[in-house]
């Protein structure tokens, strides 16, 4: 008998018990969690718990010691970073990556055009009506992704005269080019004052309701993440401590005692 949840779309997200040693050192142990299609998990911990080096296990920077890495529903633990953009993962980085030379529109061409390996830019300016065309789609699923972050009228402006929060956008927007079914965002909060860090989370909730993309996000600002999360893992010395809804995992008497302390941000 096929079970009900038989037609259930994977999870955009599983690693199970996943390793990583440093020497001596667990960085990571036995670490499983899965973020479905549509969901935005938030991912916290002291420094040291983990949470970069589950990143770069994610990403396909760091092969782990043990354990899987799926992408929806597919094995690539031992996959390229590349290789893992085709399958639908995009990431951004803590220390915001901007082209400031190039134009907000040009920072979204240039990223598709080396992830594709193409002659870039301006071998399609002077190149072949089927170049041609392909510019043409290509500005328009730049306009198009501007639009839904919200700074399509920043299109012509050069990307180092922005302000920071702006920034995060255009590389939020860059990551969206291809429609990634799942987005990893590094510290999207930090440097962001509280207006900026706000609309910053609404584009990202918008853009996963309207196109289910999973997100999982490493945040420092831990009000930032139990407001905005649909759900909530906790790392602690290389392990999963917690995780469930930003409630549960507040009120969880060890998150407190391990991580949160008495001043838990409401
Ligand atoms: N390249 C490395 N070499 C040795 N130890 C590392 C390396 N990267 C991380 N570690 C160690 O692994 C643990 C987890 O680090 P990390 O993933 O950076 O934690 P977090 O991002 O949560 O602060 C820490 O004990 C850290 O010192
Ligand atoms: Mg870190």
């Amino acid at each position: 008998m096929p079970s009900p949840t038989a037609d259930a779309p994977p999870p955009a997200l599983r690693l199970v018990d996943i390793g990583v040693r440093f020497g001596g050192i667990a960085a990571l142990d036995r670490v499983s969690l899965r973020v479905s299609p549509g969901e935005i998990c938030g991912l916290i911990g002291a420094n040291g718990a983990g949470k970069t080096t589950l990143f770069d296990v994610i990403s396909g920077l760091r092969i782990p010691d043990s354990g899987q890495v799926e992408i929806a529903g597919r094995t690539v633990t031992g996959w390229s970073p590349h290789r893992r953009a085709r399958a639908g993962l995009r990431r951004t980085f803590q220390r915001v990556q901007v082209f400031g030379w190039l134009t907000v529109e040009e920072n979204l061409l240039v990223a598709h055009e080396w992830r594709r390996g193409g002659g870039g830019v301006l071998a399609d300016l002077v190149g072949s009506p089927t170049r041609r065309r392909r510019e043409v789609q290509l500005r328009e699923r730049a306009a198009e992704v501007l639009e839904e972050c919200g700074i399509a009228e920043l299109r012509h402006r050069q990307a180092a005269a922005l302000p920071i929060g702006t920034a995060r956008l255009v590389e939020l927007a860059r990551a969206l080019m291809d429609q990634p079914s799942l987005l990893l965002l590094d510290e999207p909060a930090s440097g962001l004052d509280h207006g900026e860090a706000a609309r910053f989370a609404d584009v990202v909730a918008e853009v996963r309701d309207r196109h289910g993309t999973a997100v999982l996000l490493v945040e420092h600002d831990v009000g930032f993440v139990l407001r905005r999360c649909d759900r909530v893992v906790v790392l602690h010395l290389g392990q999963v401590l917690a995780e469930g809804s930003p409630e549960a995992v507040r009120d969880n008497p060890a998150v407190r005692d391990a991580y949160l302390g008495t001043a838990v941000p409401g």
